[in-house]
């Protein structure tokens, strides 16, 4: 889809179609009052007769217009003027490309993105509406051999602006909008590919061609790598796999060389069956997007990479399944980890903490300044916050809060859990520094506590995305998150937020 962004009146606009808001009931904005002008009152014809109220969601489209250039004119509810903040704007923008994918027009011109939002600038607006176009128009049929047949013809997008002042500004919010909604396309579909082809060389070999795209510095550590540096605790839960570990590293740099990158690290359990802990057959299938941790991190690279954003930008993605085996992890068997902690694994399907604390060790050679790392890491995470936050742990009080504020822009938001000593406890082993479970309870903060034990030489913080990372049902499938949180904090880090 290509994108642009025009000032000008929506009456002298020659589009396949011209988008305007009603407000309920039947109020018309600003471009929706000029067009009924120019069609000496067609439009306040049909609000009078009632077959666009102005309620949140509807559309109605209509054609031919007299007195106006574009064929048609699709008319948006927007609900309540009083009541219009972000949720209700982003609504009107779906709304709007749903309506537009069900109609033959090939082009829109957007007249949203000037409503008044509550404490959001009109590159908020732009943005957002960006990544939506884009990621509302997104499908995962690779695999289907009959493709379904529909139309899809849109083609080109303009937004409408007021004044030519904004011009600038609106480009490069469009830009942004665009590179997220990449970055979120390309972690939809790493998730949604099948497991016995998206194994751990696989995601090597994506990461690779990421590089290569983007002129990264890639370097894939390997088994014996991994023997080298004494990663005896991810090497654990790749014992029981004929498919050999990876250890993914990605270097963007868009800053000067001693400017301290950020660190990103992603959960990459290509599937995870629980290994000898083997978990139930219900839904194992879900268990694919294991490696929706790796898929964010990596997609927030290429959004990053795709704004030349002037950060540097450290990617590891601990690559493994977790299969049951002659030669897999048994419970209670101890290894001793990187850092030189010793770990009882009482729980092969507590996998997820077992590679990442490793590939946490591996971080701090890299100075960071602050180390993020994401993992679908527990079920206790979607049973406290549901499908609609992530789970946000941190060492540090003040990156809690970035990494929220950064959410609540993006929508995609994330919710501040404790990391206090007392759930430590729960983590106790009789024979080795620390079990790699705490029990049944506060599932997901335990698993948090243990990764802050490998985390100690500097600010970090913890997404658990188990609840976020995909949707089950009817559309199952990736959903792209936590990539807009994460391009939103690193763009506020890149001082290109206002
Ligand atoms: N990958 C799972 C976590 C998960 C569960 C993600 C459900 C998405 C949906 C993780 O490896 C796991 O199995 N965690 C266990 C930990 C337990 C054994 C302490 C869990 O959550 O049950
Ligand atoms: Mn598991
Ligand atoms: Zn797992």
């Amino acid at each position: 889809m290509e994108f642009s962004i025009k000032s000008g009146n929506p009456e002298k606009r020659r589009s396949a179609c011209v988008v305007v808001g009603i407000f309920e009931s039947r109020k018309p904005t600003l471009p929706a009052e000029l067009l009924d002008k120019a069609s000496s009152g067609f439009i306040s014809d049909i609000l009078r007769r009632g077959d666009m109220e102005g309620k949140a969601g509807s559309t109605l489209m209509l054609h031919s217009v007299p007195g106006t250039l574009c064929d048609r004119i699709l008319l948006v509810g927007l609900g309540k003027e009083k009541e219009f903040r972000e949720k209700e704007y982003l609504a009107a923008v779906r709304a709007t490309f749903k309506a537009l994918a069900d109609t033959g027009a090939q082009d829109a011109s957007l007249f949203l993105a000037e409503l008044p939002v509550k404490k959001k600038d009109l590159a908020w607006k732009i943005r957002q509406a960006a990544t939506i176009a884009l990621d509302t128009g997104y499908r995962f049929d690779d695999f289907k051999s009959q493709k379904p047949t529909a139309r899809r013809s849109l083609k080109k997008v303009t937004f409408g602006v007021e004044r030519r002042n904004e011009l600038a500004l609106a480009e490069e919010a469009l830009a942004q909008g665009i590179a997220i909604a990449e970055g979120m396309a390309i972690a939809r579909t790493l998730g949604n590919m099948p497991p016995n082809i998206f194994h751990p060389s696989y995601l090597a070999e994506q990461a690779r061609q990421l590089a290569q795209e983007f002129q990264l510095e890639c370097d894939i550590l390997e088994r014996a790598d991994m023997e080298a540096l004494g990663m005896h605790s991810l090497l654990a839960v790749a014992r029981g796999a004929v498919q050999p570990p990876k250890l993914i590293v990605l270097h963007y740099r868009g800053a000067k060389a001693n400017s301290k990158p950020v660190v990103l690290v992603g959960k990459g359990v290509t599937f995870d069956t629980g290994g000898i802990s083997l978990k139930p057959a219900a839904d194992m299938d879900e268990m694919k997007f294991d490696m929706c941790g790796a898929a964010g991190v990596l997609g927030t690279l290429k959004a990053v990479a795709r704004m030349q954003l002037p950060i540097n930008l450290t990617v590891l993605v601990p690559a493994t399944e977790n299969m049951p085996d002659g030669n897999a992890t048994r419970p209670g068997d101890i290894v001793t980890s990187m850092s030189g902690q010793t770990i009882e694994i009482l729980n092969t399907d507590a996998e997820g903490r077992l590679i990442l604390c490793d590939a946490l060790t591996y971080a701090e050679r890299f100075s960071p300044d602050v180390v993020i790392d994401v993992a679908t890491l527990t079920g206790a995470c979607v049973v406290a916050l549901g499908h609609i936050a992530s789970g946000l742990f941190a060492n540090k009080d003040n990156l809690a809060r970035d990494l929220l504020d950064a959410g609540e822009l993006a929508q995609d938001r994330a919710w501040h859990m404790p990391l206090w000593d007392d759930y430590q406890d729960l983590l106790k082993s009789g024979f080795a520094d620390m079990g790699n479970i705490g029990g049944r309870w506060g599932g997901a903060i335990t698993a948090a506590c243990f990764l802050s034990r490998f985390t100690k030489a500097y600010d970090w913080a913890h997404l658990d995305v188990a609840g976020t990372a995909y949707r089950s049902g009817a559309d199952k499938g990736a959903t792209g998150r936590p990539v807009p949180l994460l391009a939103h904090y690193l763009l506020q880090r890149a001082g290109k937020l206002d």
